[in-house]
This record gives structure tokens, C-alpha cells and sequence, in this order.
């Protein structure tokens, strides 16, 4: 298998270790809470690493965790009321076990900000899902206890480190399609028209925006940086969540970038980042592209293509790998105050949008 290795990367994503499987340190004991979609598949990213160790897993289920135990190999696992007759949930059963390292966080949105403090306060570095939180106040509470604990923590923005973003941002920073004027993405999908799905459920973080508009954003923000003005527009469903949203970034050199995020119409999913020598086009979806199209100066046209290990998790796993090994409590890659200043942006959009949800008002952080 061909790992791809790329230099010259921007300042901020100089920690990239393309290297995603070989140990890079002393093993690490994970404990992974939940185990719905995502938590199956980083989890089978996760069993790739060397310096992995699948230690224990949670669940609201017996069944569950016990199922999900099984198919990985993990040591222990964990769920409400048990083992033993324990009464607390099963993450919080986890948290407690000395074996477990570090924790992988994914359940919905709407449980992320409680579980990740209680991380946090039991000792254990943290990588959790994208939405980190629902609320910036949230997040800025939980970035100043990790700071405080000197524990790792990072979202799980895997999209920054795999190999097609890695390498569109090489080639912007080279200088070969010029001066960056506009970019735009789109994300979406329909989702099936259930109110009891997370993606549905205000009190899980539903939505649109929450759910996708992090992967189209990572394209103007890699490329542009934080925007002067955000301005957005959209629809919410009957569910009370936004279906659909449009936000148009502004930045102070005149460069502008829009972005589309829906759960009720399909897409391309394409990132088109426009420069005034050339543009480059994401082939297939923009959270994790195989295919770069780029056209250059003079209108020279060319494809690259990446292969990756695994389904392109391993990236970010080996970074908070290599972090905590390293003693680092944070990735220069996926920093910390970006994942503030998006939820901050994030507050702004849902402001315009007149979203809101019950932990904009929540007085425990
Ligand atoms: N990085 C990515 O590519 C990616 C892709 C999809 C989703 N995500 C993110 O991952 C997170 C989970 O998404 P998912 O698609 O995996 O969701 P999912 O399939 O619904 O799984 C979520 C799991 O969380 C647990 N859970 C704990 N409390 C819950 C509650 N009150 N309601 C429902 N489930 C609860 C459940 O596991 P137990 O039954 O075992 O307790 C459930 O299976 C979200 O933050 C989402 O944005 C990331």
C-alpha cells in the first residue's frame, strides 16, 4: 500500500505524519464511547495503528457493548447498570477504569459537552466528534479545563489531516493557481424523514449545520482563514432544525467563499477553490477526496489521486497519538481555538438562521 508523504504544508499543519500506522511511540489504551456508525468505523481505523490498544468500550446497552467488544477485541466493556450491578452509565464506568488512556467520543451531539467534561475531570485525554459541542460557551468551557488539567484534547475534524486536503493545501501554498478569490463546497444528503434520528433532534444538536457545514467550511477556512463577515440564510424543517443552509464568508482582501449544507437534497459535494492563475476542483466528496482536478496556469490540466489506509481516520488518529505521546494537549493541525472560532461563527449563522437550542441557555458550564 502506497502511504502518501507530502512536505511544504502551511505553519498550522506542519505536525502531519503520513506515516498513519507505524508506532510512533508507546502504545495507547483507548476507550471508545458509543457504538453506533461513527464509532464502528474509526474504531476499525483505530485497530489499525500499532501503538493502538482497543482497552474498553461503553454503551448504553449490554448487548451493545458487549457485541461491539467482541468484533474489535477490546478488553472490557462497559454499560448502564453493569457490570456487577454498577449503577452508573456505562461511559461513566469507563472513565473511571485507570486502564484507559485516552477516549474516543461518539455519540450525538447533544451529549458531547457533558461527556467530555467528565473525560476531562477523570484524567483521560480526549478525541471527540465533530460538533465538539452545541454552543461555543461550551466549548470555551471545555477547552479551559483541558488547558487547566493538562490533558489532549481535539475534535475530530479528520477531514484536515487526509491526504487530498493535505495535498490541495500544498499545492495553494506553492503559488501555483495564484491569489485565492472564492471557494465554494456543498455537502448533503436526504435524510430520511425520521424524528427520532439524531440528525432530526434539537436536544442531539440536529441539523444541517451542526452535522456537515464543518466539512465545506474546512475549504475556506484552509484556504482563506477566518472570515471578516459571515452572512447566512436557510430553512428550518418541522423538526425545528435547519434542512438547509447557505452561508457566504467575507474576508477583508475581497475574497469570498459560499457554502451549502443540506439534509434534504443530494449534491455533488465538491470544494471548488478558485485562484487567479488556475483552480482546483475535490473530484468526489470534499470531506475526504481520492481525486484533485486541477487546472493550472495557462489552462494545463491535470488529475492526482491518493490511496489511504484504512477509510482515512487513521490520520487524525495517529496525530492525537503522536500528540499525547509527545505531551502535547493539543494538535497544531486541529487547534483548539479553531474549534472555538467555528463555533463561534456557528452561534453567529444559528443567530441569523433563528436556531436555537435548549443549551444556548443551559447555566452549568
Ligand atoms: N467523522 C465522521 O465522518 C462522522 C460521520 C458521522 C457522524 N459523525 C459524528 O459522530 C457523532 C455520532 O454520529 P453517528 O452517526 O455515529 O450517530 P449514531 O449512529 O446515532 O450513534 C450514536 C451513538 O451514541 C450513543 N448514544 C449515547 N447517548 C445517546 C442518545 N441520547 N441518543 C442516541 N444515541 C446515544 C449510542 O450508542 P450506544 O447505544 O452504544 O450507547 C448511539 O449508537 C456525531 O457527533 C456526528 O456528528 C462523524
Amino acid at each position: 500500500m502506497t502511504i502518501p508523504r507530502f512536505v511544504g504544508r502551511p505553519d498550522w499543519y506542519n505536525t502531519f505524519n503520513p506515516e498513519t500506522l507505524a508506532a510512533t511511540g508507546t502504545p495507547l489504551r483507548w476507550g471508545v464511547i458509543a457504538t453506533g456508525n461513527i464509532a464502528t468505523t474509526v474504531t476499525t481505523d483505530l485497530a489499525l495503528l500499532e501503538d493502538a490498544v482497543l482497552q474498553a468500550v461503553s454503551s448504553r446497552s449490554q448487548t451493545s457493548a458487549a457485541a461491539f467488544a467482541d468484533k474489535f477485541g477490546f478488553t472490557t466493556h462497559y454499560f448502564d447498570g453493569g457490570p456487577s450491578g454498577a449503577a452508573a452509565p456505562g461511559h461513566l464506568q469507563l472513565l473511571a477504569d485507570p486502564e484507559v488512556d485516552v477516549v474516543y467520543v461518539a455519540t450525538p451531539h447533544g451529549q458531547h459537552f457533558d461527556i467530555v467534561r467528565a473525560a476531562l475531570e477523570n484524567g483521560k485525554h480526549v478525541l471527540c466528534e465533530k460538533a465538539l459541542t452545541i454552543t461555543s460557551a461550551e466549548t470555551r468551557a471545555l477547552i479551559e479545563l483541558a488547558r487547566a488539567k493538562g490533558l489532549f484534547l481535539m475534535e475530530a475534524v479528520w477531514a484536515r489531516f487526509v491526504p487530498g486536503f493535505q495535498r490541495a493545501l500544498e499545492i495553494i501554498t506553492s503559488g501555483e493557481i495564484g491569489e485565492i478569490k472564492w471557494v465554494r463546497g456543498d455537502l448533503g444528503f436526504v435524510a430520511p424523514n425520521d424524528p427520532a434520528l439524531r440528525i432530526w433532534a434539537p436536544n442531539d444538536g440536529g441539523g444541517a449545520l451542526l452535522d456537515l457545514t464543518v466539512y465545506p467550511l474546512l475549504w475556506a477556512w484552509g484556504t482563506l482563514g477566518q472570515p471578516e463577515k459571515v452572512a447566512a440564510t436557510g430553512s428550518l424543517t418541522s423538526f425545528g432544525v435547519d434542512g438547509l443552509n447557505t452561508i457566504t464568508l467575507s474576508y477583508a482582501n475581497g475574497s469570498q467563499a459560499q457554502l451549502i449544507s443540506g439534509l434534504v437534497s443530494q449534491g455533488p459535494g465538491r470544494a471548488t477553490i478558485s485562484g487567479t492563475l488556475g483552480y482546483i476542483e475535490t473530484v468526489n466528496s470534499l470531506n475526504n477526496p481520492k481525486e484533485l482536478f486541477i487546472s493550472g496556469p495557462g489552462g494545463a490540466t491535470r488529475t492526482e489521486t491518493f490511496e489511504e489506509p484504512g477509510s482515512g481516520y487513521t490520520y487524525q488518529l495517529r496525530e492525537v497519538t503522536r500528540c499525547i505521546q509527545a505531551g502535547l494537549t493539543e494538535s497544531a493541525t486541529m487547534p483548539l481555538d479553531d474549534s472555538l472560532s467555528i463555533m463561534e461563527l456557528f452561534d453567529e449563522v444559528r443567530s441569523q438562521l433563528g436556531l436555537s437550542y435548549t443549551n444556548d441557555t443551559r447555566t452549568d458550564i
